[in-house]
């Protein structure tokens, strides 16, 4: 794991060096005071040598000085350096999550990568900056009391030898059994931010449906769940403290005891015993402290690991196969039997055995139920997703050939769940291609339809969208996000029932300007109504994944049921309008 994350510590080693240093002279300095003491006492004092006295203690207050000093700069570059780490890390899982295919984002949950980039990482980078100056002092402490307690006596010593395995086997303890807490503490903490992102997120849904109330209920159900988990993890530890105390309190009596009959028995000289004391104790703390930071880790190992597969999770959809030089020539789709489903271990297909040939530049419409796969069809062509038997090809070649940038500049997508950024519209209306003049985003938005209620705005092409799109109304919306593809040029355009909200003579109007202004380009509507596909070159009927009719709207009427019963309801729902 340490293999794993050390690589993220790049440009903050020097630091982490220094912090390391700065620690190591920090115990040594605090070393050197009682002996110093123990100078005063056994020189100064017993010559009754005031300057040496003053000089002495002159020296404790410099020494004193300075480990504070070396203290406050192992801590602050401890600091620096793990909110470094931090940082490193945090943007390698963001870089990570931006390779994921949907698919692997919905492995994870978009809540569960926010902790795994928040929480988690935090928790490591604390680790760390503890962990540097507690792993130098505790082993520097250890280590000299140890060899001063030898010193004294090695019979006495020999206490360590029941107190110290004692210590480690309560560590190993709380190691295997805390660990499992702090893991489901993190999926705890998940869950609770599930809940925050997905209401807030559709605070306008929570409202207009009054579940105030049912949010507020089911927030407070995760949020308890995470206060007990997070209860019974640190209790845990909690209870480590006095077993460690029990133990520290056992050694000192059984030293007391032992070295007592020692002294009385006139083999030990009672100041040694008082100094064994004091080494001792301080072997305790030394011990103390590593318990304490193996708790930390305990907790930062939990974290770690679900960093790192995020980290090492294989991005689904990659370049691998691809050529570079490879660019989407033209429109022309195929679909080689085609099957697809969204989880590998799912029984039934989402697509079944799905073979179509479009021709370049021609006007598709893709028509059926709501569930029949129709947004699962397209969503392969611009690879969104991976086939899972069969093949689809784009321009003669299969997607998978192209590099992702090279196929996605090829093929526009209106999603649709389509989303707007904050900032201003023509900022937004520039994702689909940043160099793009103002003249083009006029026009891009006169074919879209959407000129007329930007030029009604006060501030124009500057007027300020909200996060989500939220300041614009559902039609408005779907309009600029149309506009934002046709900005890209693409050879293929897919709009994903992206008119729906769009009145019938607009939409009619959008389409018409599809066809002059980009007459090359492969177009895909899919859509509820007949009208909106009727005039289209090819109509597909998908049906429960299955392609149930192909052919123009005159064949289709002839030979396909599903077709003629949709268009049968939709008359219907004309004369009664009419
Ligand atoms: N991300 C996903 N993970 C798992 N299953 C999915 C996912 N997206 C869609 N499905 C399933 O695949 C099937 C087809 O969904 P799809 O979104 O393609 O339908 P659609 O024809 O576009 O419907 P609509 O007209 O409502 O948009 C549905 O049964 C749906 O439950
Ligand atoms: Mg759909």
């Amino acid at each position: 794991m340490i293999r794993k994350l050390a690589p993220y510590t790049r440009g903050y080693r020097k630091w982490i060096l220094f912090a390391v240093l700065c620690s190591a002279g920090e115990s040594v300095l605090e070393l050197l005071l009682p002996q110093a003491m123990s100078d005063i006492v056994d020189i100064g004092i017993a010559q009754s040598d005031r300057t040496y006295i003053m000089f002495t203690g002159l020296r404790m207050v410099v020494l004193a000085i300075l480990a504070l000093a070396c203290g406050v700069g192992a801590a602050a570059l401890a600091a620096r350096a793990a909110m470094g780490f931090g940082a490193n890390l945090r943007q390698a899982e963001y870089e990570q999550v931006q390779r994921f295919s949907f698919s692997n984002i919905e492995h994870f949950s978009t809540a569960s990568l926010i902790t795994r980039l928040t929480n988690d990482v935090a928790s490591t980078q604390m680790t760390l900056f503890m962990g540097t100056r507690i792993c130098v002092r505790a082993p520097v402490m250890l280590i000299t009391a140890l060899v001063m307690a030898l010193r004294i006596s090695l019979k006495l010593s020999q206490v360590f030898l029941v107190v110290v395995p004692l210590l480690i086997i309560a560590v190993v303890i709380v190691i295997r059994y805390v660990g499992p807490f702090f893991m489901a503490l993190q999926r705890s903490t998940d869950d609770v931010n599930l809940v925050v992102q997905e209401d807030l997120n559709a605070i306008r849904v929570v409202k207009s449906f009054v579940r105030e109330d049912r949010e507020k209920e089911k927030f407070a159900v995760r949020n308890s769940t995470l206060r007990d988990t997070a209860e019974r993890a640190f209790g845990f530890v909690v209870l480590f403290m006095p077993v460690i105390t029990l133990l520290m309190g056992g050694t000192i009596v059984a030293l007391m005891w032992i070295g007592g009959h020692y002294v009385a028995d006139g083999t030990m000289f009672s100041g040694d015993l008082m100094a064994f004391f004091t080494y001792a104790t301080e072997i305790l703390m030394s011990l103390m402290m590593v318990s304490m930071v193996m708790m930390i880790l305990t907790r930062a190992i939990a974290c770690a690991k679900r960093i790192i597969e995020v980290l090492e999770e294989q991005p689904e959809i990659t370049d691998t196969a691809a050529d570079s030089a490879l660019q989407v020539e033209n429109g022309e789709i195929t679909f080689d039997h085609v099957y697809f489903k969204y989880h590998p271990t799912a029984e039934g297909w989402n697509l079944t055995d799905v073979s179509l040939h479009i021709p370049r530049g021609a006007t598709v419409g893709i028509l059926g139920g709501t569930g029949s796969a129709k947004t699962t069809l397209v969503s392969l062509i611009p690879r969104l997703y991976e086939v899972s038997k069969g093949a689809v090809y784009v321009g003669g070649h299969n997607v998978k050939d192209y590099t992702m940038e090279a196929l996605r500049d090829g093929c526009a997508m209106v999603l649709q769940k389509n989303t707007l950024f904050s900032g201003t519209i023509a900022d937004n209306l520039r994702w689909g291609n940043a160099d793009a003049t103002d003249e083009q985003l006029r026009q891009a938005c006169a074919v879209a339809c959407a000129d007329e209620f930007i030029d009604q705005m006060p501030d124009g092409y500057d007027t300020h969208i909200e996060q989500g799109g939220t300041n614009v109304s559902g039609g408005q919306k779907q309009r600029l996000c149309i506009a934002r593809a046709i900005l890209r040029q693409p050879k293929i355009l897919i709009l994903d029932d992206s008119t729906s909200a769009v009145d019938t003579a607009t939409d009619a109007r959008i389409r018409q300007g599809l066809r002059s202004t980009l007459p090359g380009t492969t177009k895909l509507i899919i859509a509820q109504r007949i009208t909106s596909v009727r005039e289209a070159d090819l109509i597909v009927v998908l049906d429960d994944g299955r392609i149930s009719g192909c052919g123009t709207h005159e064949e289709l009427m002839a030979t396909n049921a599903i077709y003629r019963e949709v268009y049968d309801s939709q008359q219907e729902g004309v004369s009664i309008d009419g």
